[in-house]
């Protein structure tokens, strides 16, 4: 059929339709303030946002980031096969929900939380979603208590260190509760018992311990912690810890086994951790994980029919795709405790060449103890190099592309400019020593020319030479 024929269907480019394709799209600037008069064809809208991501950075050389950047060819069938399907329909998508379930009750297990529970927890965007759900029933069952007591519920307050993730900020103001931040000791990177102490009283909600810690990939002393609550216990103070295993909770229990942070200590009640990152599966999934059933007060689960059968919820979020939880129970199934501890052994190993190698380096400072750590290494330039850690990085960048960032320890150490690199699964040996390569490279050059001297160009190292 031809475009003459009257009633042909005629590929519709744009306004202009007989514009050349090419035209459409690289010749004029992307929309940005309102919505287009007129679509144009699939390929010319998929090209205008895939070239645009062209001026991202490479995921696989993002240091930075504790969220995964690779997953098989299956996981990818399994999550771009199923991101039709709306996790929240539960009546319609049945088989979603029970295995949702059972990726919680596998969860709950790993993290040795007591048998016969029918599903303690809930699947969520992420860790940041899974602390607000975890907070949030905490303060429900904190003011139950004082109900039960007859005592103002006014007041609530959380106990937390400075060394938190920045959501647990949001959950305080968000949800009205007084944030009792303590800072990290001077000289010290996480949290003990005695830090927090002087905090807790009858109107604090509960404790935050964190395992993995957003800047170091240290632990607080989660074990210390829970003996200061149990003794407040007996003593008539009840008060509940939740952890913050975003990073930590796919990490510890192949690495250190015996490490316990868990549901093996009394006071913790809930536990989040992000499956989109050492669950190894891409954004977004978290978990929220409960010691019990009963954690999660009645008052906080939604009861509605209006999908077809009678359902509850605890979320904050509603719809969303399922193909995440499908894909966190893929890797469940791929891996199993071998695998996802396989998995950590080889992040382990090639972040322990890596701190060899940055260790040889006079300029560097390489932060390192026996304590339980995530596969992440943390390093500063030493204070008498005529460069820092922001000139380090950003010569990093220049030379092949590397995302690592510098930054800050929270108040009180904040003289510390640090730097952070994830040494993930997919950062292989290979890759570890080109960076390595680069540190080295890129100290020579900022020394020469810290010293005043007409630095050497960079050797060829990075593409385009
Ligand atoms: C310790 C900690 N808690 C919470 C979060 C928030 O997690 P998410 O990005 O899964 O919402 C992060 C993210 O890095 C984190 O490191």
């Amino acid at each position: 059929m031809s475009d003459a024929e009257p009633d042909a269907p005629r590929q519709r480019f744009n306004s202009e339709s007989e514009e050349l394709l090419v035209e459409t799209f690289f010749t004029k600037p992307a929309p940005s303030q309102v919505l287009p008069t007129e679509g144009v064809t699939p390929r010319a809208a998929y090209n205008m946002v895939s070239s645009e991501m062209m001026l991202d950075g490479d995921p696989d050389k993002n240091l930075a980031t504790f969220v995964t950047t690779f997953m098989e060819p299956e996981a990818r069938m399994v999550i771009a096969e199923n991101l039709h399907r709306n996790y929240i329909d539960h009546a319609e998508y049945p088989r979603t929900a029970k295995i949702s379930k059972r990726c919680v009750r596998m969860i709950h297990d790993l993290f040795n939380g007591p048998e016969g529970q029918d599903s303690p927890g809930t699947a969520c965007a992420g860790s940041s979603e899974a602390v607000m759900l975890g907070a949030l029933s905490m303060k429900w069952n904190w003011k139950k208590r004082r109900k039960d007591a007859g005592k103002s519920d006014a007041t609530p307050n959380l106990v937390y260190g400075a060394d938190v993730h920045v959501v647990w900020d949001k959950f305080c103001r968000y949800f009205d509760v007084e944030p009792r931040e303590v800072p990290v000791p001077k000289g010290k990177t996480t949290m003990v018992a005695e830090d927090f102490r002087g905090q807790i009283d009858e109107n604090t909600i509960g404790v935050v311990g964190v395992v993995g810690t957003t800047f170091t990939g240290q632990c607080d002393d989660i074990v210390g912690i829970d003996a200061m609550l149990t003794e407040l216990k007996g003593k008539g103070l009840e008060v509940p810890m939740h952890i913050d295993a975003a990073s930590g909770g796919f990490v510890f229990p192949f690495s250190h086994p015996d490490f316990e942070w868990d549901f093996r200590l009394d006071s913790v009640v809930s536990i989040n951790a992000s499956g989109h990152k050492f669950g190894l599966v891409y954004p977004g999934i978290g978990w929220l994980v409960t010691r019990t059933d009963e954690q999660v007060p009645e008052e906080l689960i939604f009861y509605e029919d209006y999908l077809g059968e009678k359902d509850a919820t605890f979320t904050l979020n509603f719809s969303g795709s399922s193909s995440f939880v499908l894909a966190q129970y893929y890797q469940f199934l791929r891996l199993g405790h071998n695998g996802y501890s396989s998995v950590v052994r080889s992040m382990t190993k090639n972040r322990h060449a890596l701190a060899d190698q940055l260790r040889e380096m006079d300029a560097i400072e390489v932060f390192d103890d026996d304590r339980p750590c995530l596969p992440l290494l943390i390093a500063k330039t030493r204070d008498d190099e005529p460069f820092d850690s922001n000139d380090l990085v950003g010569e990093l960048a220049r030379r092949r592309g590397w995302m690592v960032p510098a930054y800050q320890l929270p108040p009180d150490n904040e003289n510390d400019r640090i730097m952070r690199m994830l040494v993930k699964f997919n950062q292989t040996r290979e890759l570890v020593d080109a960076l390595s390569d680069d540190f080295e490279a890129s100290i020579k050059y900022l020394r020469h020319k810290g010293a005043g001297k007409h630095p050497e160009p960079p050797t060829h190292t990075g593409h385009g030479y």
